[in-house]
């Protein structure tokens, strides 16, 4: 046996022998309540490292930025795992505690020296304190990336698989050097999120959507589904809405437009915000809301309720799922049977988070049917793209109409688009405003008011690179005159007289 195989087979029977001695201890750990006065923590052993930065891998050949993880070290991340699920009474103990809950912290930090103490485990005190963390995080937050959901400067964490965890920071989406330690460890965290939630993630229930209870929005998809492990995606809710300044300050767009976007919107102009996924559809679609006068009724109707209006008279609907178990019992209310009702409700408004499905038809008949001034997004790219996105959506009623009614109706309801999109320096921005004029032979004709342009760009359309402007195209709306029947008239500081980056 070589020098190396030695060592190593001494060092598998030690950590075997360590388990086991672990194990025996956890054995009768049926009572965890502290004695007391509780446990101290066990005596540090020696230095041993605890979190191990591994070195930053080469570049990319494609270029693509390469991140040193931060991993927990094997010997903490085993303690962690076999802890886990035994400093619990039982499995839902913690479901409704807290980080941050000093006495329910306190209790589990006094279970984990009892064990510790029980085995007579020996463990450096920057292990020992990394594997209390650890166990905190597991059992009352949101396992390893706990520390991103606490960060108030991430607006977004997505967990691709325990070593690949992404994060949004000022409108950048970058690799994280944080990892969970492998699958499983995933998935605990993926059960302790939904559970208090009471939906149910397993084979049967693959793919959840929820919000959780500071209202951000998260989806979990599980395997066989996801091809590398569990994925997560954390969509925070901010403290605070973004706000018309804040999206003046950030430069998604000018005050003159912020001024045409008001007219609009007290003058009960349908208008649809189109945009990718992520380019901020929803946070447009709140400050756009915010312009709702004071004293209209305001009907809301969402997936998941994010908007956040600060009018008094306003009526909030979120879709409901089927309940679990339900014996036959469905309790699913859709979009589309949300949609549908509201029109009993009397509304002056309604607002709806995103048109996915068939409801864009009964959202286009409610525009059409004196609803005016109501306010929708769809996931489209171009103004263009949204009009054949909302055809398409149409067709999903299950009508049977022709495309060419669905158009009629289309080109008489909305009178606007507006497009948002997140451009390739990260920032999300309004990228064009455009006007639904009517129809053309069977074809709806569309004119830009306004479009983002970038110096020396060349070509149709709005440019997906940083550093332009949104700009006027100097032609005025149709509905130009409905504004000014209600008391806006805005001059040629707003409409402009054209690119000056793209005469
Ligand atoms: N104009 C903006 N400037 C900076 N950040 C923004 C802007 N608009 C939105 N954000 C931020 O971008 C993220 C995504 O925004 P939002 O939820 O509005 O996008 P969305 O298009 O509705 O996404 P989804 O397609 O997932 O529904 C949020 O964190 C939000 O705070
Ligand atoms: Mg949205």
């Amino acid at each position: 046996m070589s020098f190396l195989q030695r060592r190593l087979s001494e060092q598998a029977k030690r950590e075997a022998e360590e388990r086991a001695s672990f194990e025996a201890a956890l054995s009768g750990f049926d009572e965890p309540e502290p004695a007391q006065p509780a446990p101290a923590a066990p005596p540090p052993a020696p230095a041993a490292p605890a979190r191990v930065k591994e070195e930053a891998p080469a570049p990319a050949a494609n270029g693509h930025e390469t991140v040193a993880k931060l991993r927990t070290s094997p010997r903490v991340a085993q303690l962690r795992k076999q802890l886990r699920p035994k400093l619990l009474s039982t499995p839902d103990e913690a479901d409704e505690w807290k980080r941050g809950d000093r006495e329910k912290e306190q209790l589990i930090v006094t279970r984990l020296n009892t064990v510790l103490q029980k085995a007579g485990m020996q463990l450096s005190q920057a292990e020992y304190e990394e594997l209390k963390e650890a166990l905190l995080n597991d059992l009352l937050g949101f396992g390893a990336i706990e520390p991103l959901v606490q960060s108030k400067a991430i607006s977004e964490i997505m967990v691709t698989g325990a070593d690949m965890i992404f994060a949004e920071q000022k409108g950048k989406l970058r690799e994280n050097e944080i990892v969970f330690d492998d699958e499983e460890h995933i998935q605990w965290t993926a059960q302790r999120i939904v559970r208090p939630l009471q939906r149910t993630l397993d084979r049967a229930n693959p793919m959840v959507d929820a919000r959780l209870p500071d209202g951000s929005r998260v989806h979990i998809v599980m395997p066989p589904s996801a091809l590398k492990g569990t994925t997560i995606t954390i969509r925070k809710f901010p403290s605070k809405p973004l706000t018309v300044d804040d999206l003046i300050r950030f430069g998604s767009f000018t005050r003159e437009v912020a001024q045409f976007l008001e007219a609009c919107i007290v003058s009960r102009l349908n208008i649809v915000v189109a945009g990718g996924t992520g380019s901020g559809k929803t946070t447009l679609l709140n400050v756009l809301s915010s312009y709702i006068p004071e004293e209209e009724r305001i009907l809301t109707i969402e997936d998941a309720a994010e908007l956040q209006l600060t009018q008094r008279h306003v009526v909030s609907l979120e879709t409901a799922p089927p309940i679990p178990g339900g014996n036959g019992v469905d309790g699913r209310l859709t979009i589309r049977d949300l949609v549908k009702g509201s029109l009993r409700m009397r509304p002056d408004r309604v607002v709806v988070g995103e048109c996915r499905g068939g409801e864009a038809l009964d959202m286009l008949q409610a525009m059409n049917t004196g609803h005016d001034g109501s306010l929708t997004t769809v996931h489209a790219n171009s103004p263009r793209d949204a009009v054949a996105r909302l055809e398409t959506l149409c067709l999903m009623a299950g009508m049977d109409l022709p495309v060419l009614v669905i158009r009629q109706q289309i080109a008489a309801a909305i009178n606007m688009f507006v497009q948002q999109a997140r451009l390739k320096d990260g920032s999300r921005k309004i990228v064009q405003v455009t006007e639904v004029q009517g129809m053309e032979g069977s074809n709806i004709t569309l004119q830009d008011v306004f479009v983002y342009r970038t110096p020396g760009q060349t070509g149709q359309g709005y440019s997906h690179a940083g550093g332009g402007a949104l700009e006027p195209t100097g032609f005025r709306p149709n509905f130009e005159e409905k504004l000014r029947e209600h008391g806006f008239k805005l001059g040629a500081n707003v409409f402009g007289g054209g690119s000056k980056f793209n005469k």
